[in-house]
């Protein structure tokens, strides 16, 4: 199968978005042109434009496509050509109105946005896989083409009759007969009983609660319907260019598809990441993006779409501060990103985006945007060397989409988290500590890692308890936190709060009780760090049964119970986190985990704010803090991107950065190893 390397050829990628339907055929020069002097080597055509293509039914208009792929190729920059099935033409809904996606209430989602489509409606896939064939068979030899985008963003979803077809023909496949069905759904609940496989249907909109498992299930199947669109296409695609790899762009952080089923038939792992420059978080956000999508990728991967400064679609849209585009371009690419695209080339003057920044603004090539992308272009390019190679990591944070959906049910002890709040919050406190961690399916092999940690994950299969028990009986160290392994794969409590199997392996007896935290409530934890230590969000009335209680609860109705356990089992250790403590402590007492599991950030003595990770014999000093900052060196080493040669500190501004070759060429791993 083709990779990313196959696209890279060793220069890191560089572009974006290209509309060029958006725009009078003289601009296209220009376009091109500035593209050259951007350093932009890759550019997405044609993700929006199937009403462009198939202006009537059948009939195809491919002549203005030929002459942008013309004139991309002759100015030497390549194409990821896209499939434009996520906004079908206005004549396919009108024409077959069981194309469009139908919600909870059976209305119709109708076209004038985009994603109007059915992932079940057998005219939509014939017409989606039409339009990509030809698209195929007219471009496939085209020598501009690197890389097939089939769609943009799958995660319509649709509850439509011949969804719910689908769906029970998907239920079969997995429960076999109605009985089974009826049992996997707790249907003796509230005389839900099904008597014949007609009455089964998507949840729809109910009186009061609908059933958790048939609402798991639903979110099961959707992910595998819109995966069964992406696969179908992107077959059509590999039957007629093999040599030619594809990709689908995912959302960050989203929950609609199964990223690691959806990963595993990709050739190519690619994302969309748009932290908000506004906000706290967004250099950590961005991290766990792209450890996450690394992860899934299992190496290098591609940014499709970042911003060049504002998003429009926050309540308020800030543009990046001087640095900022740098700094988290450069943070993508210590993280595994072998390309950094934007959405979009340039920026659009009508329709619901003309806010939204682009590499090529309504300023125009004079902005000081234009020159900061200049500046990005010409900088990847000095880093060539790092495309193929990977990022280190000895830690493992365990995530899984079937746990986050159970987590997204109504009726449960707490509306105020889902998996993604501890998720973030670990990933978080790691990432302060500059241990480099991977993401991992809980069911994956984890041999690799020295820790494993579980944030919070609901729902565990008996396969994901096996392995977690082999993890820790073989020597290695597990960091579990709250409300993990309450239920098993049709989310059924298992006996006594927590999965037996797991409770063995932390040295916990039983889980009375949960004991949810309000808003703003504070509860007091023993210290686990320096100062005093809090915790938010939850509690458990957790019993020890051979574990030792490290911090407990201090004050409140669980005064003196445990908050966090460590146990020593088979040849490791397993602690356990009955709740969410403060980001200090978090990082306490992940740093004592970790450290104990002989695990050190690459450096000694990092400042905080500032992020350090490795890849391809590169050290990536990030500054993200507020202030300049130096970070101490062991050794002297010199800046890629500038060619200085630093002694004992480099020194960086307010969202600088470096990349030091640590390794003396030709050489071991030098001082930095
Ligand atoms: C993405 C999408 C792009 C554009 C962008 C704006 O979700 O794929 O087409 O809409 O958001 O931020």
């Amino acid at each position: 199968m083709p990779t990313l390397n196959d696209v890279t050829r060793g220069r890191l990628l560089y572009g974006g978005d290209y509309n060029p339907e958006q725009w009078p055929e003289e601009v296209w020069a220009e376009d091109v042109a500035l593209m050259r002097e951007a350093g932009v080597n890759l550019v997405t055509v044609g993700v929006f434009s199937w009403a462009r293509l198939e202006p009537r039914p059948g009939e195809r208009d491919f002549g203005w496509l030929d002459r942008v792929l013309d004139l991309l190729h002759a100015g030497g920059v390549g194409v990821c050509l896209a499939t434009p099935t996520a906004s079908p033409p206005p004549w396919l809904g009108a024409r077959h109105p069981g194309t469009l996606p139908r919600d909870e209430t059976g209305a119709v989602v109708w076209y004038g946005s985009r994603n109007h489509f059915c992932a079940s409606s057998p005219v939509y896939r014939e017409h989606a896989l039409r339009i990509t064939a030809d698209l195929a068979d007219r471009y496939g030899g085209h020598p501009a083409l690197r890389l097939w985008h089939v769609n943009n963003e799958y995660g319509t979803v649709c509850r439509c009759d011949t969804t719910a077809r689908h769906f029970r023909a998907w239920l079969r496949r997995r429960h076999g007969d109605l009985d089974a069905l009826n049992e996997a759904w707790g249907t003796a609940f509230w005389s839900q009983r099904y008597g014949s496989w007609a009455e089964v249907l998507p949840p729809r909109r109910t009186q009061y609660l609908p059933n958790p498992a048939q609402s798991l299930d639903f979110h099961r199947f959707t992910s595998d319907a819109l995966l069964e669109c992406f696969t179908a296409e992107r077959d059509a695609l590999r039957s007629r260019t093999p040599h030619i790899p594809v990709t689908t762009n995912f959302m960050p952080l989203s929950a609609g598809q199964d990223g690691w089923a959806w990963a595993a038939e990709e050739d190519v792992v690619s994302v969309d990441l748009y932290p908000d420059p506004g906000g706290p978080d967004g250099a950590a956000y961005g991290a766990l993006v792209q450890d996450l999508t690394r992860s899934q990728a299992h190496g290098p991967w591609l940014l499709t779409e970042q911003a060049a400064g504002a998003v429009n679609w926050r309540g308020v849209n800030q543009p990046k501060p001087e640095g900022l585009l740098r700094l988290w371009s450069l943070q993508a690419v210590a993280r595994g990103a072998d390309g950094i695209c934007f959405f979009q080339w340039r920026q659009s003057r009508q329709g619901s985006e003309k806010f939204h920044s682009a590499m090529l603004p309504h300023a125009g090539p004079r902005s000081r945007l234009f020159g900061r992308v200049r500046e990005l272009g010409a900088e990847l390019g000095k880093l060539g060397g790092v495309t193929g190679t990977a990022v280190p990591a000895r830690i493992a944070v365990l995530h899984d989409w079937h746990s986050w959906w159970a987590t997204l049910q109504p009726g449960r002890p707490s509306d105020r988290f889902t998996q993604e709040q501890p998720l973030r919050a670990w990933h978080r406190a790691l990432w302060e500590l500059n241990l480099t961690c991977d993401l991992a399916h809980p069911e994956a092999d984890l041999s690799g890692y020295a820790l494993v940690a579980v944030p919070q994950l609901y729902l565990l299969t008996d396969a994901a308890l096996d392995n977690l028990a082999g993890h820790v009986r073989g020597g290695g160290t597990l960091v579990c936190g709250f409300f993990t392994g309450v239920a098993d794969a049709d989310d059924r409590i298992r006996p006594g709060g927590m999965a037996a199997r797991l409770r063995e392996v932390l040295g916990i007896g039983l889980v009375h009780e949960w004991w949810p935290l309000a808003e703003g409530e504070l509860q007091h934890l023993t210290p686990l760090g320096d100062g005093q230590s809090t915790a938010a969000l939850w509690r458990e009335d957790a019993e020890t049964a051979g574990a030792t209680t490290v911090a407990a609860y201090r004050g409140g109705e669980l005064d003196g119970r445990p908050a966090v356990t460590r146990h020593s089992f088979g040849a490791g250790t397993a602690w356990y986190l009955t709740t969410l403590p403060d980001p200090a402590a978090l990082r306490a007492l992940l740093g004592r985990a970790a450290g104990e599991a002989g695990l050190r950030p690459p450096l000694p003595g990092l400042p905080a704010g500032v992020e350090a990770v490795r890849r391809g014999g590169l050290l990536f000093l990030l500054n993200h803090g507020r202030d300049p900052a130096a970070v101490p060196l062991p050794a002297p080493a010199t800046d890629l991107l500038t060619g200085r040669r630093y002694g004992r500190r480099v020194p960086l501004a307010r969202h600088g950065a470096a990349v030091l070759r640590t390794a003396p060429p030709g050489g071991g791993d030098g001082a930095y190893a």
